[in-house]
């Protein structure tokens, strides 16, 4: 996409993925141009766009006045914020909504929100109509690093995360510093931790930048944020592109994801533990585990454990709201988890930072153990 110089994005990454190619823009009050990138991209005759109670409230009236001054109608779905709104009545509720309103094909859904929102209006768009545009504008950390590239769509089943979706890529990513101003520090760090991932996957000069600079990033300084959010998005894309169904190294975006989603589950996918306080948990989990195995230096997993600590993450699971937590319900949803084969779940382990691999014969008793001496002391 050629951009006026009136519009300047501080990064624009490509993700090429051929006839499914589309641009990251990053940069300040992208919000206030999107109908104008929209419309330059996109053919779209309306545009509905799908947003939470939370983040309406702050920039759903920019996004409609900007959508308005490029000459495209809009209407506006409001839901109710948190991962519980990732399930099958919502999602229902959300395509019966859309539906009737008169939806057809050559109409766009703009997902304007944190990942929960990004992960249902996917969805949505991937099946509504067999299939029609959507945009994504990330507004947590967690999604501009992470959520709002790369077409993983889903919402979650009754027996764990993610387990309903589709890969559907978007048209357009449209991440806006400036509305991270309003987001609460808590999904600030939660964020964080995704962003941490990719240092530790593939990058361990990443990593020894965000020790040096995580402060000044969850400051919300904008150089920071830029080049945080630009090495994952650049690190994701170049991922995506290679695999983009996660035949393969895709699943190295997952570490710690096998331990976190099964957390998130195990709690009911409240706000007890969100997404990316899970993730932290479960990085951590995975680098205890390739130490536990003789695989990676314990001085790696604690320089890991020492930058969460740091910044303000936990890295010890938070109690259990039932009071306990419950081994055998863990690894029974451990073994639900996407990426099992053969009935073996897959984890992804480190032999270091920024040295992750996909590990498909990781003895389950160990990992066990490692829960029991983790969950029960
Ligand atoms: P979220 O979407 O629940 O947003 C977090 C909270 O912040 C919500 O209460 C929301 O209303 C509020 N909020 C969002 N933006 C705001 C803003 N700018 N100002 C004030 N409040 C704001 O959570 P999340 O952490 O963004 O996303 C987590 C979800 O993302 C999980 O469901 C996870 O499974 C999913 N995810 C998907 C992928 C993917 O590749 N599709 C990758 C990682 C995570
Ligand atoms: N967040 C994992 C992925 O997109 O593959």
């Amino acid at each position: 996409m050629k951009l006026s110089s009136k519009i300047e994005p501080a990064e624009q990454i490509r993700v090429s993925l051929k006839e499914r190619s589309y641009d990251i823009l990053i940069g300040s009050d992208l919000l206030d141009a999107a109908g104008t990138l929209i419309a330059k991209g996109i053919e779209t005759s309306k545009a509905y766009i799908v947003t939470d109670s939370n983040v309406s409230t702050h920039y759903a009236n920019r996004l409609i006045s900007s959508l308005n001054n490029a000459g495209i109608e809009n209407d506006i779905i409001i839901l109710e914020p948190g991962e519980k709104t990732k399930s099958f009545k919502v999602f229902e509720g959300l395509l019966n909504t859309i539906i009737e309103k008169g939806v057809e094909r050559s109409n766009t859904l703009i997902a304007l929100g944190g990942g929960v929102v990004g992960d249902i209006t996917g969805f949505a768009a991937s099946t509504i109509l067999r299939g029609i545009n959507y945009v994504q504008i990330p507004t947590t950390l967690l999604a501009q690093v992470d959520s709002s590239v790369g077409g993983k769509t889903a919402i979650n089943s009754s027996s764990g995360k993610n387990l309903i979706g589709s890969f559907y890529q978007p048209k357009l990513v449209l991440a806006d510093l400036r509305t991270l101003e309003t987001l609460p520090e808590r999904e600030l760090l939660a964020g964080y931790a995704e962003t941490v991932k990719y240092g530790l996957i593939g990058d361990s000069v990443f990593f020894s930048w965000l020790e040096k600079n995580g402060e000044n990033l969850l400051k919300g300084e904008q150089s920071y944020l830029i080049h945080a959010i630009a090495t994952s998005c650049k690190m994701k894309s170049e991922i995506v592109a290679q695999d983009e169904k996660e035949k393969g190294e895709r699943a190295l975006l997952n570490l710690g994801h096998t331990f976190a989603h099964a957390l998130e589950s195990e709690v009911g996918f409240d706000n007890h533990i969100l997404h990316g306080e899970a993730v932290a948990i479960g990085i951590c989990l995975a680098f205890n585990l390739s130490t536990n195995l003789g695989l990676c230096p314990i001085s790696d997993t604690e320089r890991v454990q020492k930058h969460f600590r740091s910044i303000g993450l936990s890295v010890e699971p938070p109690e259990h709201p039932s009071g306990e937590w419950k081994i055998d319900a863990i690894m029974k949803l451990i073994g639900l988890d996407k990426k099992v084969v053969n009935n073996h779940p897959v984890f992804i382990l480190s032999k270091g930072i920024g040295s992750s691999f996909i590990a498909d014969d990781v003895p389950l008793n160990e990992v066990r153990q490692l829960l029991e001496n983790t969950f029960l002391g």
